[in-house]
């Protein structure tokens, strides 16, 4: 009963990783390439609720949005816009905070993660996944494309759209996360391929950054964890670091795992290294570029992101207004 409607999220929180890349802003195009109805936020707030630098985030911010275009995101077909400045997503948020528990808070597996790193835990780092959930509500998304990560997180908001009906009466879809969950899925860390590559990794050797010049990939890769067997196999259980790079050669290649193992079978892992950095760097180029193109025209961002804002600010406040009025606000 529900049209179909996609949002996903972002953090500048950094820059754009390969992780991001290939498990989400890859598969956003091509749902944008399907004439998909589909919303991306830059979420700026979700950042604050670790400790940040103001004007690093500000550069971030743009940064993240001129790669986004970089990597094929059309503004002219998809909303793109930064979270902030559209402040029904405060709004829903606190709307929200009463219709779940702390305890139900407490056992999500990022916030357990998060929150080991610092010493005195932030509220909004703890309430972040309700305000995650209150930017799909906002745009009555259906489906929400992302990472294995954020799996809980969806089920979190999908929680949410069932208590808020349940109590004010039907107005939200339940939505849906697509998730491809395979171990293809998710881009570990180089450095420590127990973990995600992420950008609040505190060893950031293991992330290849969208912006990385081709000597800073050659050096990550190179000093990426492996093993002491120097043959190239495929096994994320057994040997995370290799099939870590096994999987992010066949992704930016567009082979099959089977064909990238078979064609380095006669490589030791230094030499299949630097084979993987030569493909990233080839994949990556045309982005890099592109980049820098977009990053040495503000005006031209400010724009795209203002002409975003307006669209999703006309969405998230006719939701807001027929909110307000079943809450009796
Ligand atoms: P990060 O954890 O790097 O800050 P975000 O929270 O901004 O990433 O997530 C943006 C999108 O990228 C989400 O859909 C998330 O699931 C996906 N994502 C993040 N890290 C990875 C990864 N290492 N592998 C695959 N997908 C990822
Ligand atoms: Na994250």
């Amino acid at each position: 009963r529900w049209p179909r409607k996609i949002f996903s999220g972002i953090q500048p929180t950094g820059s754009m990783h390969l992780g991001n890349y290939l498990g989400a802003v890859r598969k956003w195009t091509e749902l944008q390439k399907k004439r998909e109805n589909i919303t991306i936020s830059i979420v700026d707030m979700h950042s604050i609720t670790m400790p940040h630098n103001p004007p690093t985030l500000r550069d971030n911010i743009f940064t993240m949005a001129a790669t986004l275009l970089a990597c094929g995101i059309d503004p002219s077909h998809t909303t793109l816009f930064v979270q902030s400045s559209v402040m029904e997503h405060s709004e829903l948020n606190w709307i929200l905070n009463s219709l779940t528990t702390m305890p139900r808070l407490a056992q999500l597996p990022q916030f357990k993660e998060k929150s080991r790193t610092v010493r005195d835990v932030p509220l909004g780092l703890f309430v972040y996944p309700v305000l995650q959930a209150a930017d799909i509500m906002l745009y009555k998304a259906t489906h929400v494309p992302v990472g294995s990560d954020q799996l809980q997180h969806i089920q979190l908001a999908q929680h949410l759209a069932r208590a808020f009906n349940a109590r004010y009466g039907d107005m939200f879809p339940v939505c849906n996360a697509i998730i491809e969950e395979n171990d293809g899925s998710r881009i570990l860390s180089l450095r420590e391929p127990s973990k995600k590559m992420s950008k609040s990794d505190q060893n950031p050797k293991g992330t290849i950054n969208l912006s990385d010049s081709p000597e800073q990939i050659i050096e990550k890769i190179k000093k990426a964890l492996t093993d002491f067997t120097s043959d190239i196999s495929y096994n994320p259980g057994m040997r995370p670091g290799v099939s870590n790079l096994v999987n992010i050669h066949a992704q930016v290649t567009g082979q099959s795992i089977d064909t990238v193992v078979e064609e380095a079978k006669q490589l030791d892992t230094a030499q299949y290294k630097e084979r993987v950095s030569e493909a990233v760097i080839e994949h990556l180029r045309p982005i890099r570029e592109m980049i820098n193109k977009h990053l040495n025209n503000r005006n031209e961002l400010i724009y795209v992101l203002e002409m975003g804002s307006e669209k999703a600010r006309k969405m998230a406040q006719t939701t807001m207004a027929e909110v307000r009025q079943r809450l009796g606000l």
